[in-house]
């Protein structure tokens, strides 16, 4: 696609010519900001320092994948595990709105902390890169302006740190999601990174109804591995927008051999959609579901039953929280 060339060739040319100190970004592994890490890497390389904070609520093996798929690229991260803090601010929190304001606080502090190290070390850190898109720049003024109208605060790596002492660089300000594929792929990173599905910024604090504990994390990311190890087995998982698992903060009664059970419950979502704002419940095969049920409930220990979300959005949103 010679105009998407174009467009790269052009967008490194810009960041080469513009940037004259090192640059940080707050590196995700999701699509947005990898894309910006690979063009900064293109353009910049010597000056180009990508921060991983890891807030401890990724998926399962996630950072130490993203890490390593970089570092294949040649690509270093700078990775700061920042987990335990993020445990601590989170203990006994149950409310939706309040977990995620204090994850936002959290990654934003940590952020900081760490770049002002970075600037310590490295003294000539002159710019911010952002991957923000066209999308979330209207979104923003949409939503300055129905103040009080917001329905969920979202929180966005790319949207975060305002008030730090850099210069913010947005070379994805004027795209969509679909040219930010179509960009990544040009530019060479690997499907794996750009077909992955959307991850929420509070992770899988949001997808843990109730009290977020280093126990309900690890059951989390077990029955979720689970579900995206089967999805991309049985070739489902590129035709779904996304799916996840949650844990639910109640128990219920079961049967394991002679055995009465008393353990969690595990919703599984899985949505077709085109951008998020609205969504369809997957049909998914019932032998597939069927198959998924059981290697959870024989798998991950602590989980003795399985539900599958059949609610679209409207009127429930994608998230449970
Ligand atoms: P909802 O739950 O609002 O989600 O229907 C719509 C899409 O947005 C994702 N999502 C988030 N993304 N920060 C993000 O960057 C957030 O705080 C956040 N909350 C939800 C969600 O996964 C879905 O793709």
């Amino acid at each position: 696609n010679w105009k998407i060339s174009n467009l790269a060739e052009q967008i490194i040319e810009d960041l080469r010519r513009k940037i004259d100190g090192r640059v940080i970004l707050g590196l995700s592994g999701g699509v947005d900001s990898s894309v910006v890490a690979m063009l900064l890497h293109k353009a910049v390389p010597d000056k180009f320092i990508p921060i991983f904070v890891d807030t401890g609520l990724l998926r399962k093996n996630e950072c130490i994948e993203v890490v390593k798929q970089f570092e294949e690229i040649g690509i270093h991260i700078h990775y700061v595990d920042a987990s335990e803090k993020f445990l601590e601010v989170l203990d006994g929190v149950e409310d939706p709105e309040e977990k995620r304001k204090r994850i936002g606080h959290t990654f934003i502090d940590v952020f900081y902390e760490e770049a002002m190290k970075l600037k310590e070390k490295y003294g000539d850190i002159k710019y911010l890169a952002q991957g923000t898109l066209y999308p979330d720049i209207i979104e923003s003024k949409v939503a300055e302006r129905k103040a009080g109208a917001k329905i969920k605060t979202h929180h966005n790596v790319g949207g975060l740190p305002e008030k730090l002492p850099f210069e913010i660089i947005e070379p994805l300000r004027y795209l969509f999601k679909d040219e930010v594929r179509m960009l990544g792929q040009e530019i060479g990173l690997p499907s794996s990174i750009l077909k992955r599905h959307p991850f929420p910024g509070p992770g899988l604090a949001v997808r843990i109804i109730g009290s977020v504990t280093r126990e309900a994390v690890k059951t989390l990311q077990e029955a979720d591995f689970i579900f995206i190890e089967e999805l991309k087995k049985w070739d489902l998982y590129d035709k779904v927008w996304q799916a996840f698992a949650v844990l639910l903060p109640i128990k219920s009664v079961g049967v394991m051999g002679d055995y009465r059970t008393y353990e969690n419950v595990i919703a599984l979502r899985a949505v077709t959609s085109e951008d998020g704002m609205t969504a369809d419940w997957a049909k998914l095969p019932h032998d597939f579901l069927n198959h998924v049920a059981k290697r959870i409930v024989n798998e991950v220990k602590g989980v003795n039953r399985v539900v599958y979300d059949i609610t679209s959005k409207p009127p429930a949103t994608i998230e449970w929280e």
